[in-house]
């Protein structure tokens, strides 16, 4: 049996719970002055005082890992990203600055249809690969479970290999990955007019054989102006969720089409985006217990408005914060990043981001039983700060302040 301690923490921040944090409740972060974690066979044992738990056990029989005075918390779960995709649209990004929009691109062939074309282009080991370079870099900045979708197919062979890359990434050691299918995510030039034959195909075709074999635990759909409307989002979803899946939705992200409404009418684990969410949208979510799923670094780097954070929290919702790292709208997995625009720009609190990415963001992937705090049971995932306060993470401004990140109880990157 392997045993460890984590020792002489200034804090350990438990994020405690076993589901969503919803509202003020998202305040809540379990502060543990001067705390210490045992471990025991990746799971965590226990967690409270130093000083106190010492006194129950026999030092010697634990490897120490010692924490130097500085934060102990949970590891990162980043519950959106597209992470697994063929080429890259730098020149998109340079026709963005000069003024192009997002949609216009999108419109004139480009986009993630063009994505689309290199992902289709790129064989299985070319995908793993990509995709496994982008979790090395993810380890690196304290995540250690991902949400990772498909989308970039859009046609069943190369669904599949995007779903069949994540299955060989699951055998990872170092970081957690749930997959989402994505086939609906944008509408090829022949399927212009005919989305509905779209759906039709990605129900009857390509759903079955993600179901069959068991690659995927959530369904997704890109609900928005241009792409699928609420009608084409609901019958895809209701196809997945009575094929036994979980939802998940690109909402109201540049229009206000209704798609908060519809997870919650749906009972989808998660919204995401929701830059343009209505009010009775946002207070559908937070009735019915859907996570608002926030991905500012993509509003940032399509210079939109931001997704209105503090007015979800104050009404009530569970808010989780991703990155949405892809590689059109928002290429990168900046965890610093994320900290600061959710905190400056949501006007969140320190203590609400981060309950954001641990517990929320595990709760978006389904996982919060297992995941996402320092509770006794769960998976020893856990981060050492190279600072003594959490108030660092959005003082220290877009610098990775993650010295050590342990999956499973080992030891898995130290920067
Ligand atoms: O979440 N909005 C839709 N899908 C992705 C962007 C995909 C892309 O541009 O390649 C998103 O931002
Ligand atoms: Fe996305």
């Amino acid at each position: 049996m392997s045993k460890r301690l984590i020792l002489n923490a200034s804090e350990v921040l438990t994020c405690s719970g076993f589901g969503p944090k919803f509202g003020e409740d998202m305040m809540d972060i379990g502060r543990i002055e001067k705390g210490a974690v045992i471990i025991e066979d990746g799971l965590i044992k226990k967690v409270g005082v130093q000083k106190e738990l010492l006194k129950d056990i026999n030092i010697e029989d634990y490897e120490i890992i010692d924490a130097k005075g500085n934060t102990v918390m949970p590891g990162f779960v980043d519950s959106h990203t597209h992470f697994v995709f063929g080429g890259y649209r730098a020149e998109e990004f340079s026709w963005r600055l000069r003024g192009d929009n997002y949609m216009d691109i999108m419109k004139r062939g480009g986009g993630i249809v063009s994505s689309v074309k290199s992902t289709r282009e790129s064989t299985l080991e070319e995908l793993v690969a990509r995709g496994a370079k982008r979790l090395d870099s993810m380890v690196k900045f304290g995540v250690t479970t991902v949400e990772g979708k498909s989308g970039y197919g859009l046609d069943l062979d190369t669904e599949i290999r995007q779903l069949e890359a994540m299955k060989i990434l699951k055998e990872r050691k170092d970081i957690d990955i749930a997959t989402t299918f994505l086939g609906p995510h944008a509408v090829e030039k022949q399927y212009k007019g005919k989305e509905d034959e779209f759906i039709d195909y990605q129900i009857n075709e390509v759903l079955p054989v993600v179901v069959e074999k068991g690659l995927a635990e959530f369904a997704d759909i890109f609900c928005e102006d241009n792409v699928f409307n609420v009608e084409q989002s609901r019958r895809f979803l209701q196809a997945a969720k009575d094929a036994g899946m979980k939802l998940k939705i690109h909402a109201d992200e540049i229009v206000q089409l209704g798609g908060a409404e519809l997870a919650a009418e749906l009972g989808a684990t998660s919204a995401d985006h929701l830059l343009q969410a209505s009010d009775k949208g946002i207070e559908a979510m937070a009735e019915k217990g859907v996570i608002s799923t926030l991905l500012p670094c993509t509003a940032f780097l399509l210079k939109e408005e931001y997704a209105r954070g503090r007015y979800m929290i104050d009404n009530g919702c569970a808010v989780a914060l991703a990155t949405d790292l892809n590689p059109g709208s928002c290429f990168t997995n900046s965890i610093p990043l994320l900290i600061s625009l959710s905190s400056l720009y949501m006007d969140m609190r320190i203590e609400e981001v981060i309950t954001a990415i641990t517990i929320n963001g595990a709760a978006a992937v389904s996982r919060a039983d297992s995941v996402g705090s320092i509770d006794e049971g769960k998976k020893a995932d856990i981060i050492i700060l190279d600072f003594p306060s959490y108030h660092f993470l959005p003082y220290h401004a877009g610098v990775n302040i993650v010295k050590t990140v342990i999956k499973s109880g080992e030891i898995v990157a130290q920067n």
